[in-house]
This record gives C-alpha cells, sequence and structure tokens, in this order.
C-alpha cells in the first residue's frame, strides 16, 4: 500500500494566511498542519508517500519535509516522501492522476492534507481486500458537506452533494483506500460544472460496482480549511499536547 497526500489547492477560505503560503504549511498549533498526515499514515505502516503540490509551494515541503528522514517508522528505518506537481489545481482526481506511476501497480491511500484524522486508519489499510473505502463522519452542519448514503452492509449507495435536505448525516471526510483500478476509472473523466476532476466521479464509479464500503470515525475529526476549523484543530491539538 502506497500513499497520497494532496496539498496543492488554493486555500481561498483561509486567505490572508494563504496568500503567501500553502495551507498545509501553516501551524497547526506547534507542527505544520502536514506532520499531521504523514504520521497518521506512517502509524498504519505506509511508508511510500507522494506529496503532490503546486509548482509555487514545493519548495516549502521540501525544506520542511526533505525525505522524510524527521519520520520514524516503528522498525527504526526510514519512510520515504517524494514529491509530485499539480500546475492548477483542478479537482482532487487529478491530483491523485498526478501519483498514478508512482502507485504503479499496488493500492493507495488518498489523505487530503487538511484533514486532521484521530481515529487509528492502520486496521483498514491491512484489512482492504479490494474495491474502495471512504471514511465517514457523523454531522450535524450535513448542507456543507458530500453525504453518504449507507446500506445495512456497510455498503455506500450513494453520495449527495451538499444536499438540501439530507438522508443520513455522515459525511465523506478526505481519506480514501483505493484499489489500483483507481487510474482505469480516471479514462474519459469530464470536468463538472465548476471545472473540476472531482473525487465524487470516481467514488461513484465504485458505487456502480457495488465496492464501495463505507468506515465511519469515531473520534474527532476536523477539516482545516477555513480559519475556524484551523482555529478549532489548534485548540484540540494543544489540550491533546497537555494531556500527554
Ligand atoms: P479544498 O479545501 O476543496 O480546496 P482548496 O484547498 O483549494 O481550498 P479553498 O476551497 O478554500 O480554496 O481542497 C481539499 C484538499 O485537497 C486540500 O488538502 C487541498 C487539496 N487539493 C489539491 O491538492 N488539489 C486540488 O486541485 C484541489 C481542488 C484540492
Amino acid at each position: 500500500m502506497k500513499a497520497v497526500i494532496l496539498a496543492g489547492g488554493t486555500g481561498t477560505r483561509l486567505r490572508p494566511l494563504t496568500l503567501s503560503t500553502n495551507k498545509h504549511l501553516l501551524p497547526l498549533y506547534d507542527r505544520p498542519v502536514i506532520y499531521h498526515a504523514i504520521e497518521k499514515l506512517v502509524k498504519a505502516g505506509i511508508y511510500k508517500i507522494m506529496v503532490v503540490t503546486s509548482p509555487d509551494h514545493i519548495e516549502g515541503f521540501v525544506k520542511l519535509l526533505g525525505s522524510g528522514q524527521d519520520f520514524s517508522r516503528s522498525d527504526g528505518k526510514q519512510i520515504q516522501i517524494v514529491y509530485g506537481i499539480q500546475n492548477e489545481p483542478n479537482g482532487i482526481a487529478y491530483g491523485l492522476y498526478i501519483a498514478k506511476d508512482y502507485v504503479d501497480d499496488d493500492d493507495c491511500v488518498l489523505y487530503l492534507g487538511d484533514n486532521i484524522i484521530e481515529d487509528d486508519i492502520g486496521p483498514h489499510v491491512r484489512a482492504f481486500k479490494g474495491g474502495a473505502q471512504v471514511f465517514l463522519k457523523k454531522v450535524k452542519d450535513t448542507w456543507r458537506f458530500g453525504i453518504a448514503r449507507v446500506d445495512k452492509k456497510g455498503n455506500v449507495t450513494a453520495i449527495d452533494e451538499k444536499p438540501a435536505k439530507a438522508s443520513s448525516d455522515l459525511a465523506v471526510v478526505g481519506l480514501y483506500i483505493f484499489d489500483n483500478t483507481v487510474f482505469d476509472k480516471m479514462i474519459d473523466q469530464p470536468k463538472s460544472d465548476r471545472g473540476e476532476y472531482e473525487i465524487t466521479y470516481i467514488n461513484n464509479k465504485y458505487i456502480e460496482e457495488g465496492n464501495l464500503k463505507a468506515v465511519v470515525l469515531k473520534k474527532p475529526w476536523f477539516d482545516i480549511g477555513t480559519i475556524e476549523s484551523l482555529h478549532d484543530a489548534a485548540v484540540y491539538a494543544k489540550s491533546k499536547r497537555r494531556r500527554k
């Protein structure tokens, strides 16, 4: 299993913080945002990671992360971080497509770098047997998210984008596990009305095959894409540090 962390995008909702830097390089209390994604993946036993970002910010990531020398595995060996460049922020599916040759014939975790996830994802990574998995979190403000409908067997049957009237309270968070067919599903993918290659298009292909499983996260989850949620996540990180 390899992992792809998306750390591009425009970060418009975090302006002016993101006018001169990338949102994943911002501080989350005492560490840069992207550290959380890397540590989560390493803890899950994933040691080969591609960070995909924009040409404007690649230098900052290389300075910060290098080849991953500061992140230790449980067996003491080195992890390996490599980089991919997304020339324009034309969608999450496109960001993943950039890692196609890197992922090669492996399965992969797609981690949107602005997500802070507390659950241990290791058991799901180890139990993965093909198809795809989305991770869901119960939310109150369903109109802000992609909302999943899930059947009794834990299969996702539909994802409704920012529904006015939601059929569940389970939001799709920025973490996915895909088998290697994910790249075939991108062939002939059209851009959406907002001009992006959407990850929902890919998830819908798995739904059509009956191959999209749901995992509901139990612990706190933050998407630090707004000033308010970045602050909330930092307060949480501080309280966690104190408890240690
Ligand atoms: P978003 O928060 O949807 O987009 P954004 O980062 O551009 O922010 P804003 O809406 O405030 O302008 O992105 C979700 C995650 O995916 C985030 O970690 C950035 C990443 N991303 C890419 O790496 N490439 C892309 O083309 C897009 C759209 C997002």
